[in-house]
């Protein structure tokens, strides 16, 4: 079944034709990689999704259809984003940033979870946010998604510009959520992707141009047509 089907999705930024009818489901319960070069609209497709860019076609989520929907009522119907830089106020506590971003004031064990997760940031819930590593903030801004009841979380590049070592935690982090929930999750490191994607969908161009599973991920020849780097052996 699939918590996420975008259909012929137009989207043009001022006079720019971004996306040219993309096309893609997301199966519910599973991780899937968004992957494509630099610049070929994977931000611009989640941002999309989200409502924070109008677009033509079609995105439906379980079902119904979103698009055309404000952000905030999207983000009620249960689509959570962990946008590409984060977003998380510096100048708050760990914990205050958790609590603006919680929808129901009453739900103590979601907390309980999301230090279950992140036992980090348990110990950390006094200290300002801006005064985290990035790895630490990158999981403040998943946590955040997290604490409120979602049918799927849209989480963009969130091992980018980390040192190697913070990679691992995000990663091992994102491992955990991935078994409680459906996840499209652009991102370039080829070996995380591989440990945690079930589905993978290759965009070029504003365009859908793969969409299957993730054992071409091996295949350097594929990964190079198809993502521009020598990947395959990590
Ligand atoms: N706000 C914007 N205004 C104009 N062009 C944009 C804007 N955001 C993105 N683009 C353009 O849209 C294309 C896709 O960008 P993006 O979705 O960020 O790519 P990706 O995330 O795959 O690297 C790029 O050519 C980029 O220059
Ligand atoms: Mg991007």
């Amino acid at each position: 079944m699939s918590a996420l089907t975008v259909k012929n999705l137009h989207v043009k930024i001022g006079e720019s034709h971004i996306l040219h009818g993309v096309t893609f489901d997301v199966p519910a319960h599973k991780v899937t990689a968004l992957l494509g070069r630099n610049g070929v609209g994977k931000s611009t497709t989640l941002k999309s999704i989200m409502g924070l860019y109008q677009g033509t076609g079609s995105i439906e989520l379980d079902g119904l259809q979103i698009l055309g929907t404000p952000t905030y009522k999207i983000a009620q119907a249960g689509v959570a984003y962990v946008p590409e830089d984060r977003e998380i106020f510096s100048t708050l506590s760990v914990r205050e940033n958790l609590t603006l971003a919680s929808r129901n004031k009453n739900n103590g064990d979601a907390y309980k979870n999301i230090f279950e997760l992140f036992p980090e940031l348990d110990t950390r819930a006094a200290q300002l946010a801006g005064s985290l590593s990035g790895g630490q903030q990158q999981m403040v801004a998943i946590a955040r998604a997290l604490l409120n009841e979602n049918e799927i979380l849209l989480v963009d590049e969130p091992t980018k510009g980390l040192a190697p070592k913070l990679v691992t935690e995000v990663a091992n982090a994102l491992v955990k959520v991935a078994h409680k929930t459906t996840m499209l999750l652009v991102e370039q490191n080829l070996a995380l992707v591989k440990r945690i994607a079930e589905n993978v969908i290759v965009m070029d161009q504003g365009r859908v141009v793969f969409q299957g599973g993730p054992e071409n991920l091996n295949d350097p020849a594929w990964v190079h047509q198809m993502l521009g780097v020598s990947g395959g052996h990590k």
